[in-house]
């Protein structure tokens, strides 16, 4: 680190800090992606047994499934401002009861009806956590780290995922293999969604031994406390941190609040801001959710027993942690365009071989099946489309939103695109259940269709912005 020698005490190199302690925090703020990946994919092993429950048809099963979404466009929303008004750690500590209190709710519903509300609940804390913990991570970690937590948060978001397919079989398990069995007082499904309460109530612990982020605590004028903190997390002596201290004042004088009305040019809203938005969009109309929300149903409406299939989804989350490493290992190497094209081409195949495999589905009245030769290519086909997805849409995405907007506008650009990003994740979650009774093979060709339509959409407008610093990002 070329400022070590800079350092008053000489002890700390500047700018690298007390790296076990930023890393705690980090991961500490990190359970919140962890809950977001956990608590949007948790219902996947306990939809079918919630429609046999209450005795709902597919549109309302669609509406519940896709109800935690609403939430999230609701917590994302105020979030920033919640954040800025009671701090950034009593955001997560909110996030953290909501978590809690809707595990319980979700997991002792009396109707359909009140189990959407406490979906919805758990919902606004996704929304609050998926706002908080890249804020946060990204306001106390040193320069030199930086980098690397977008990345980090979606990794969080995947083993979120891939833990709640675990405990989902696990329960399932438990229960004689299936989530309607009785499990003590309760039926399995409802543990699956109670079982979300220990880490919400890690993520809540937590939250109580953190520090609060410096630069909030500048904001509201505490700034001893914030010596202190920038003192043990950046490291460096006091006229370092006297220093660190004078930058966030002068960068929370300079701040712009983001508003709607810079996202607009002479022509309606910028040609930037539209793209932002599109691939916010496309990252969700290709049906990855269906996966993670649904495959456990989508294994069985093909025949498949209910052990295989949450087994069947858990293989699928393991898919996704793998194809997430590869996709940080080479985000920065080949860069983000090249990555989301061969992204799109992979799904695109994956997607249109799923859609023939399901073709040869055979129905015998009630009855559907797959041949066995289908339902291994369905398989290979949904895997593959999983992987194509970990490593370049799923990852970059994230890392792209974070960095193609000019300054000026990034914040307000940001959150439109975020919230575009539920939206299209909230029609596709809500319309698969009708959409799988109408025909499951139709379904999977028009998600082939818009991984086809987002290959173009990469090629034809989104600008590379490997290597360019944020300052480079022009509309
Ligand atoms: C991305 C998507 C999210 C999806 C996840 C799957 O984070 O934004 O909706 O569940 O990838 O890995």
């Amino acid at each position: 680190m070329s400022g070590a020698s800079q350092s008053s005490t000489g002890k700390t190199p500047e700018g690298e800090g007390n790296i076990v302690h930023v890393t705690m925090i980090a991961a500490a703020a990190a359970m919140g992606g962890f809950l977001f990946g956990y608590d949007s994919s948790v219902i996947n092993g306990a939809v079918d047994a919630i429609q046999q429950r209450f005795d709902v048809g597919a549109a309302t099963l669609g509406f519940t499934v896709a109800s935690a979404l609403l939430g999230c466009v609701l917590g994302a929303a105020v979030a920033g401002g919640l954040a800025d008004r009671l701090g950034r750690i009593r955001v997560m500590q909110i996030a953290g009861v909501l978590f809690a209190v809707s595990a319980v709710g979700s997991a002792l519903p009396f109707t359909v009806w009140d189990l959407t509300a406490w979906r919805i609940v758990g919902g606004a804390a996704i929304g609050l956590a998926s706002v908080i913990a890249p804020t946060y991570i990204a306001e106390v970690s040193p320069a030199a780290y930086r980098g690397r937590l977008a990345s980090l948060q979606q990794l969080a978001i995947v083993l979120g995922i891939a833990a709640s397919q675990l405990v989902n079989f696990g329960i399932a398990q438990m229960a004689d293999g299936s989530a309607h069995n009785m499990l003590g007082p309760l039926q399995a499904w409802q543990w699956m969604l109670g079982v979300e309460m220990l880490p919400a109530l890690v993520y809540l612990g937590l939250s109580l031994l953190i520090p609060e982020s410096p630069r909030y605590l500048v904001r509201v004028g505490r700034v001893d406390k914030a010596r202190g903190i920038l003192a043990d997390v950046e490291g460096g002596g006091t006229e370092r941190v006297n220093r660190r201290i004078g930058e966030i004042r002068e960068a929370l004088g300079s701040e712009v609040r983001p508003r709607l009305r810079d996202l607009t040019g002479r022509h309606g809203l910028l040609p930037i801001v539209w793209i932002g938005m599109a691939v916010s969009a496309f990252q969700q109309l290709v049906g990855i959710n269906v996966i993670f929300y649904y495959s456990s149903s989508l294994w069985q409406s093909v025949g498949v027993a209910e052990t295989d299939s949450l087994l069947l989804s858990l293989f699928t989350s393991v898919v996704n942690i793998v194809g997430t490493f590869v996709a940080i290992l080479l985000v920065d190497r080949i860069g983000r365009k090249p990555l989301l094209l061969v992204g799109s081409a992979g799904m695109t195949v994956a997607l249109a071989l799923a859609a023939y495999a399901f073709s040869n589905a055979v129905v015998d009245g009630e009855e559907v099946s797959l041949p066995f030769v289908w339902g291994a290519v369905a398989l290979a086909a949904a895997s593959l489309f999983v992987l194509f997805f970990a490593l370049s849409w799923g990852v970059v995405v994230w890392v792209l939103l974070g960095e193609m907007f000019p300054l000026r506008i990034r914040a307000a650009a940001m959150g439109v695109a975020t919230a575009t990003q539920w939206l299209a994740n909230w029609l596709v979650t809500v319309s698969f259940p009708s959409l799988r009774d109408w025909n499951l093979s139709g379904a999977y060709l028009i998600y082939a269709a818009f991984a086809a339509i987002s290959f173009f959409l990469v090629w034809k407008f989104v600008k590379e912005t490997r290597g360019k610093t944020l300052e480079e990002m022009t509309g």
